[in-house]
């Protein structure tokens, strides 16, 4: 049962229901879910006058995400005043519209351009190869934080050139905590309270220090000769002939990129980690897959290219459980959206979890199928892991990169075996779909399928998990 009134009003029927704003931020999905059920593809949550416009369908979807003109990001509702660390740290693409956001775009093409990708692959392998060497066969893990630790350093090295695993663990921790703030702190910008002015002089405080780190990081990786590439040392041979690239212009890109780039993938392996684990047959078949064109331990790029049905697991862990559930827009001057007419200022919600578990576009939208990928071929607005559009994921071939190589090694290596009876728990935070239990897995043989044991916890809000195998024993593939 809902805790919201509908009313419906004729003319066209405005689907409005009357509740508080701060039950979308306390529970996204849930939410979303109940506006979906009451109004439809298009749907409007009010309080005292506030309202937050949500689509639901591929056709709004695409319209929010391709006319720019009218619907602006705005990330971070809290820019801070114009000379404070706030301003600056907020300042990245994500906070950009119009000729200043397609700049940047330019700016940055080049060093995420499929063209390099190359060049990152040993750092990807790199750094797998050494995570593996500190699992053993027999050891229970925790993929959540194992998954969180592992792009942490990823993402440093690959972002920044940094192997200071200590300094990297501490930037990625205070970034994280940073943008949660702003989370908080935005949500306080619809709905006024005194709890949210204390917050407010914490983010400030956040962003001195974090833009502090930002520019010590920069300093380091001057003194440093490098060997391996990476995204800043392109970024700063690129100072020379851009001048939009001043190093206040390169704080806010950077802790943008790193705030954007590694939780996404994080949790993008944890799930499907946990997906493969609770789904026996999809991990023998690719069992067999990787053993079939990856001959030795290190993937080349030329064998990644034939695994197909290992893109068919990712993009179906990433189609029932996208990293991002949601993101937002702001309607820079009035708009007609299907049947509501939208003043300058309103806040308008599209979801990938909501799009991709549409029945009418995906059979059986809440099971974990990678099979589905042979016959079906979704449009960029029915399926959008990775956004869609002008604003699309900047990262997307990066972080593709990272999750095909990282997984291949993972598998030919371990299974995972979840630990039966255990919690797992997934919640949006910051607009992230993200583990928030530890999820307990036992390293077993390649050559071993793990089976499907009984879990409990939200993740059977948000997914339907095949029934448990009984007895809850190990069984030898055949
Ligand atoms: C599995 C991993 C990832 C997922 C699921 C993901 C998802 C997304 C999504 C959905 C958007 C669009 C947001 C919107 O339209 O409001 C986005 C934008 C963005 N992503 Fe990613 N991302 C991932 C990895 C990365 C990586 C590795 C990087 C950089 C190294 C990155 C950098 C960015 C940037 C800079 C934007 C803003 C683009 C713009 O506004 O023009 N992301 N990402």
């Amino acid at each position: 049962m809902s805790d919201f009134n509908t009313l419906s009003i004729s003319r066209g029927r405005i689907p409005v229901t009357h509740g508080s704003l701060l039950q979308f931020p306390d529970d996204p999905i849930a939410c979303m879910k109940m506006l979906r059920r009451e109004h439809g593809d298009l749907a409007v949550l009010e309080q005292d006058g506030q309202r937050l416009v949500f689509v639901f369908s591929p056709e709004l979807n695409h319209q929010v995400l391709s006319d720019t003109q009218v619907f602006h990001s705005r990330f971070f509702a809290v820019r801070g005043s114009r000379n404070s660390a706030q301003r600056r740290v907020t300042a990245g693409l994500l906070s950009q519209n119009g000729a200043e956001h397609r700049e940047t775009r330019r700016l940055l093409k080049d060093v995420f351009s499929k063209r390099v990708l190359p060049d990152y692959h040993q750092t990807i392998c790199h750094l797998t190869d050494d995570l593996l060497s500190r699992w053993s066969l027999g050891s229970v893990r925790d993929l959540n934080s194992d998954m969180v630790h592992f792009m942490l350093r990823m993402t440093s090295a690959l972002l920044f050139g940094l192997d200071d695993a200590h300094f990297a663990l501490q930037l990625g921790e205070m970034i994280d905590r940073w943008v949660h703030r702003n989370h908080e702190v935005g949500i306080g910008a619809l709905v006024s309270g005194p709890q949210f002015n204390q917050k407010y002089e914490e983010l400030l405080q956040m962003a001195d220090e974090l833009e502090a780190s930002v520019q010590q990081m920069f300093n380091m990786h001057r003194s440093r000769n490098h060997d391996r590439p990476n995204i800043l040392s392109l970024l700063f041979q690129a100072q020379g002939s851009e001048q939009q690239l001043t190093d206040e212009h390169l704080t806010g890109h950077a802790t943008l990129l790193f705030a954007a780039a590694h939780l996404t993938t994080a949790h993008t392996f944890c799930w499907t980690l946990f997906l493969l684990a609770q789904h026996p047959a999809v991990c023998a078949r690719l069992h067999e897959e990787l053993n079939q064109h990856i001959s030795g331990e290190v993937p080349t790029l030329q064998e990644l290219e034939k695994v197909t049905y290992l893109d068919w697991v990712i993009r179906e862990s990433m189609r029932v459980m996208p990293a991002s559930a949601y993101s937002q827009r702001i309607t820079a001057e009035s708009a007609q959206l299907g049947s509501l007419r939208l003043p300058p200022g309103t806040p308008v919600v599209f979801s990938q979890y909501m799009t991709h578990h549409r029945e009418d576009i995906y059979s059986e939208p809440h099971r974990f199928q990678p099979e589905r990928w042979a016959s079906i071929a979704p449009s960029a607005y029915e399926y959008l892991p990775f956004g869609a559009g002008p604003r699309m994921c900047i990262g997307a071939p990066l972080a593709m990169a990272e999750i095909r190589a990282a997984l291949a090694m993972m598998l030919k290596n371990y299974h995972f075996q979840i630990q039966p009876n255990c919690v797992v728990n997934g919640q949006v935070i910051s607009t992230m779909l993200s583990p928030t239990t530890t999820i307990p897995a036992r390293l077993i043989s390649p050559d071993e399928i793990p089976v499907t044991v009984s879990v409990n916890g939200s993740i059977h809000d948000l997914m339907t998990l095949p029934d448990a195998a009984q007895p809850a024993v190990e069984r030898r593939a055949a």
